[in-house]
């Protein structure tokens, strides 16, 4: 049993909060949902289980395949036990088809495939946007330094390759997805979380998002997608006896 004190911070998907333990956070996924800068606003029923599901696939699979990251333990149904990290304020964007910021932004079509993998480099700020900014920004306002922008494009580059086959197998196109990274102990450490939430899984033969953007485009019943995704990763059914809206 892990003794909770206070949140660390809430975002648009989750709670941290601090433990007894100053190097572990518990993180709590919730059903909330947030787009467009606070302006459209919602729940998915469930969204906090299967996330914290999710992300307990995700992680694990990382740590198999040597990448290091945040996650220490899956705690109860919506709550996991994490690596306290202090965030580096950047956020890092993988692309290998055009959607969303990037499809808006060039004017290219959406679901075009990119020649090469893109990475973007974002500056965590909610208020903002989370703009774009260039690795010599990141250096120049000491975001983070030149090493630590080496290391999180190295580890961005190979979370994409593994989940971008691990999906290939289970009928799922990895479009993009952002991640954020921690420092501990001299250590940069894959954070954040990894799911719907945060990237863009396309069905490999529909082409139908089956992540948040179905929220965002009202494209209709949101929650099913998610416990797509999941069962679909782990052959685990998540069942609720509430009434989808
Ligand atoms: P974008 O195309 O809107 O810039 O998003 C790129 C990726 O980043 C996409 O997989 C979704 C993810 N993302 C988040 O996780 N949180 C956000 O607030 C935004 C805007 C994007």
């Amino acid at each position: 049993m892990k003794i909770i004190t206070d949140i660390i911070t809430e975002g648009k998907g989750k709670r941290v909060y601090a433990t007894e333990n100053p190097d572990e956070a518990i993180v709590y996924y919730k059903d909330e949902a947030i787009a467009f800068h606070g302006l459209k606003r919602g729940r998915i029923i469930g969204k906090g289980e299967i996330n914290n599901r999710i992300c307990e696939y995700m992680f694990t699979l990382l740590s198999q395949q040597g990448v290091p990251n945040h996650f220490i333990g899956r705690v109860d149904e919506r709550s996991s036990l994490v690596r306290r990290v202090t965030i580096i304020p950047v956020v890092v964007k993988v692309r290998n088809i055009v959607a969303g910021s990037l499809a808006r932004r060039t004017g290219y079509p959406e679901g075009t495939r990119l020649n090469n993998t893109v990475i973007e480099y974002c500056l965590k700020d909610t208020e903002l946007d989370d703009p774009l900014v260039n690795l010599t920004h990141i250096t120049a306002m000491g975001l983070a330094t030149a090493e630590e922008i080496r290391a999180m494009e190295s580890m961005a580059v190979r979370v994409n390759d593994i989940l971008t086959e691990v999906l290939r197998e289970i009928s799922i196109e990895l479009i993009d997805f952002k991640l954020e990274f921690g420092r501990f102990h001299g250590e940069i450490l894959v954070s954040d979380e990894i799911s719907p939430d945060t990237c863009r899984f396309w069905d490999a033969s529909t082409h139908e998002p089956l992540d948040i953007d179905r929220f965002r485009r009202d494209l209709g019943d949101v929650a099913g997608a998610y416990r797509e995704v999941l069962h679909r990763l782990t052959g685990y059914a998540y069942q609720t006896n509430e009434e989808e809206p």
